[in-house]
């Protein structure tokens, strides 16, 4: 069973800069709840997800487990859901299993040369993931691989899966024309929610990793997240907590720290759901991706003793599923003889414990999600938990966590200096700024 121990939020125990009990009674916790149970907004789809049915996935994974590559292409919340499953479940993967998974997840052309280089697209099965299906990136190395399956006399019908909208837009159009493999995203289920959809479980069927086992553990989160009482509800207790300490004590960054080297993907995941659902109108928690106990090394400082703005998320692993223990060696050295006969796990768990100690000491404010193992029952119990948490915190901002107004200026930039037929004034608004960016330039 996950737990969140929040004892270091609270003021009874961190001091002045925690909560009372109090602060949390200013918040109409049930409004939050009914808009999740009433499914206000479409977009609350991902609630769902537990409940799919997975058949044709399991059918189209089968087929792809039996190429020698997986090329993933995809970007945002097509790309780092399936990332952080496959790094989350299947570590090191590449090195030991087939199919090698290749996630080209933006357009550098080094990147796609590289993995043009070491993939050979007759053994490769090319996984398109675009709920628009108008990503400029995803268009552009599908476009590409396109060509080159063309170039090599490959049928795109037999190296192709494209995993979209059921109905719209210029991928679903393509599948139809072509007669292409497909997985529908159901058009409710917004990128960044989308992991537990086609998204990421038809990676995770490739390479063997139960999908069934994934929507289990967030079917029960799910149900876990339904109260509307506070220390029920888990997900609600998260987002009120985070919501509180930056509206009553100025806390706006939220540091997501895994004590796992397998949970860093999931970190990143975490912060683009986070960044692009709230970061909105002005108002919002900003995220930081961070591992634990890397970051003691670079962030910890900061955190310490740096601008009083941060709440450290730590994720702790009770279990890792496996150990070493640190040799007698060396015990004539006084300052190394104290790790002899610890084991990592031990020095892992001890570090983030005593992290938690020293941050809540200095009146830090840091909460823990913990653990009992990285497994998929665990991880779509993660996955689905901060999914609902995100979209309460949302509401509670009252912004609409499910759009990203904020990146569509650049898209349209883009879009005019491409040629893009109707984007036309952007190219000149563009050109006009390449005028003026030379106003204040220093050559070095
Ligand atoms: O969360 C989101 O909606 C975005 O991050 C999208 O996932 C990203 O922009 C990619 O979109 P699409 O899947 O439509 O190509």
């Amino acid at each position: 069973m996950m737990k969140l121990v929040f004892s270091n939020i609270m003021q009874d125990v961190i001091g002045k800069n925690g909560l009372t009990d109090n602060d949390f009674k200013g918040i109409n916790t049930q409004k939050i709840q009914d808009m999740i149970l009433n499914r206000t907004s479409p977009e609350l789809a991902f609630l769902d997800l537990p409940e799919q049915d997975t058949t044709a996935i399991k059918e189209i994974g089968k087929y792809a487990g039996e190429f020698e590559n997986f090329i993933l292409l995809g970007i945002g919340g097509s790309a780092l859901g399936p990332r952080s499953i496959l790094e989350a479940l299947s570590p090191f993967h590449n090195f030991h299993k087939q199919p090698k998974v290749f996630i080209y997840d933006n357009v550098d052309p080094a990147t796609l040369k590289n993995i043009l280089d070491t993939a050979d697209l007759s053994k490769s099965l090319i996984n398109v993931i675009s709920k628009s299906g108008s990503t400029a990136e995803t268009a552009a190395s599908f476009m590409v691989l396109w060509q080159k399956l063309k170039d090599l006399s490959l049928p795109p019908e037999r190296h192709m899966v494209i995993t979209t909208d059921p109905e719209k837009g210029n991928l679903r159009k393509i599948v139809r024309e072509y007669n292409l493999k497909s997985l529908p995203i159901h058009p409710g289920v917004v990128g960044r929610y989308s992991v537990l959809s086609p998204v990421g479980l038809l990676l995770a069927e490739t390479v063997g990793i139960d999908s069934n086992e994934l929507l289990r553990g967030a079917m029960y989160i799910g149900q876990r997240c339904l109260s509307a009482g506070l220390r029920e509800n888990p997900a609600l207790l998260f987002s009120c907590s985070l919501y509180l300490l930056e509206k009553l004590k100025k806390r706006n960054i939220t540091v997501m720290l895994p004590y796992s080297d397998r949970l860093k993907c999931l970190s990143e995941w975490f912060c683009q759901l986070w960044a692009e659902s709230l970061g909105k109108e002005q108002k919002g928690l900003v995220p930081y991706p961070s591992v634990g106990t890397t970051d003691q090394h670079s962030q910890l400082q900061s955190w310490m003793e740096g601008p009083e703005n941060y709440v450290v998320v730590f994720i702790s692993v009770e279990d890792y599923g496996t150990d070493i223990e640190i040799p007698h060696v060396f015990e004539d050295v006084e300052g190394l003889s104290y790790l002899s006969g610890h084991s990592l796990s031990e020095l892992f768990r001890i570090e983030q414990e005593a992290t938690e100690i020293a941050l809540a000491k200095n009146g830090k404010p840091n909460l823990t999600i913990s653990l009992p193992r990285i497994d998929e029952y665990h991880l779509g119990q993660l996955f689905h938990f901060f999914s609902i948490a995100t979209a309460m915190t949302g509401f509670l901002y009252g912004v609409n966590p499910f759009n990203q107004p904020g990146v569509e200026e650049g898209k349209d930039l883009t879009y005019g200096m491409l040629g893009k037929i109707g984007y036309e004034p952007k190219k000149e608004e563009f050109l006009n700024y390449r005028k003026t960016k030379g106003k204040y330039v220093i050559e070095a």
